[in-house]
């Protein structure tokens, strides 16, 4: 006889045996054939590839890790120092994180002018672009995609069942606005998603272009990714009052170098980032990101030192590059495409010698290109020694 719920006595954990039914892995039991959802069967998962394994597997070996566009030196040290003062006290990470992050918001308000309600706090800009995709997007919906480009927001869009129609220029490394006003005409789209910068191929578009693309397509959410904006100096924030179908995201993983925090923002007129709050949820950015981001904020000395370490890094790129007759394109974020006629190889070869960077070689239009993130001089100068290693 089983015993009555109020004679239960539960064991703690630790005198707890191993039940048999606890068992994970069983080959007698058939794995589970619950069908997805038919827009996740459709979806075509991002292609992550980590270098971290290979890096640790190597401790001897100084990496030059310049796959992730991750900025390449560790935060402000006001970033360690903040985190380390909050974990001091002793329970606080026992609570949920302020939510909805307005510690951060009053921040961010003062430092870009934005009204509070017009800012969304989110865990990683990838968050942000989940969040817009699952609150605008209906199956069959269209989604104009200036490709190629980077292409985790897909898998978002595909989620929600959209129909992805990507927009190729003649050539990948220049813009056409005239291409994206023609696809907008044509299409119609729920969304465009707009890399401003390109990642990966630097493309850029001024505000007087992104406007004359909103103007055009008011029935449209123009979703302008400015994850490098930093590094290119130009945003496109000064058309936000004047386009309620304009939608910004911003990262701290990029150059504020706090990628293994996650945090990132949209910013967009009242009444979008309103429609966003219905489904995001309040706690999901952690605490420590919240800590860490607004003492990145706060160390615009360090950023902007780290800025002028990468632009000072792309000109001693170009200039080595330009010597050697490799065609090169350094783009006004932190990364630069150079195409070898053995990508692959070189690839491996880099890695080899410690440096990991992105292939780029398999996406339409950009056969033969590897792209690397770029770092201090101190870095380049070294990425440059390796690569001339490998190039011989
Ligand atoms: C264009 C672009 N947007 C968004 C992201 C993701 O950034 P986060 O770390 O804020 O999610 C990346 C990361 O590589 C990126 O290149």
């Amino acid at each position: 006889m089983s015993p009555s719920p109020s004679t239960v006595v539960h064991a703690p954990p630790s005198a707890t045996k191993a039940s048999p039914a606890l068992t994970l892995a069983r080959p007698d039991r058939p794995t589970a054939t619950i069908p997805v959802a038919r827009t996740i069967a459709e979806v075509k998962p991002y292609q992550a590839v980590s270098s971290l394994e290979a890096i640790q597997s190597r401790p001897a070996q100084v990496p030059l890790k310049l796959d992730w566009n991750e900025s390449t030196i560790p935060p402000s040290p006001k970033v360690i120092e903040a985190i380390h003062a909050f974990l001091e006290q002793a329970h606080h990470l026992n609570w949920y994180p302020v939510l909805n992050s307005t510690n951060l918001i009053e921040k961010l308000e003062k430092f870009h002018g934005v009204p509070g309600e017009c800012l969304l706090i989110t865990n990683g800009s990838d968050d942000a672009l989940d969040t817009i995709c699952t609150t605008y997007l209906d199956p069959g919906d269209v989604v104009l995609v200036p490709s190629p480009t980077y292409t985790h927001f897909l898998v978002f869009a595909q989620t929600r069942g959209a129909e992805i129609v990507p927009v190729y220029g003649a050539h990948p490394f220049e813009a056409d606005l005239d291409g994206l006003l023609d696809a907008v005409a044509r299409h119609r789209p729920r969304l465009l998603y707009l890399v401003n910068p390109n990642n990966p191929t630097g493309v850029m578009y001024s505000p007087g272009e992104v406007a004359t693309l909103l103007a055009a397509s008011p029935e449209t959410l123009v979703i302008v990714d400015e994850a490098y904006s930093e590094f290119a100096g130009s945003s496109c924030i000064g058309l936000l009052q004047t386009y309620p179908n304009l939608i910004i995201t911003r990262t701290f993983s990029k150059a504020y170098g706090i990628a293994g925090l996650r945090i990132g923002y949209a910013m967009g007129s009242a009444a979008v980032v309103e429609d966003l709050r219905r489904v995001f949820n309040p706690k999901s950015v952690n605490v420590l990101a919240q800590i860490g981001a607004m003492a990145a904020l706060d160390d615009q000395t360090y950023l902007q030192e780290y800025l002028r370490e990468v632009a000072e890094s792309k000109v001693l790129v170009a200039d080595w590059f330009r010597a050697r007759g490799l065609p090169c394109h350094i783009t006004p974020a932190n990364y630069f495409m150079v195409c070898f006629e053995q990508a692959p190889w070189v690839v491996k070869r880099l890695q080899e010698e410690g440096v990991y960077v992105r292939d780029r070689s398999g996406m339409n239009q950009l056969a033969g290109y590897v792209r690397f993130s770029v770092g201090t001089v101190e870095q380049t100068r070294d990425l440059l020694a390796r690569i001339e290693r490998v190039l011989g």
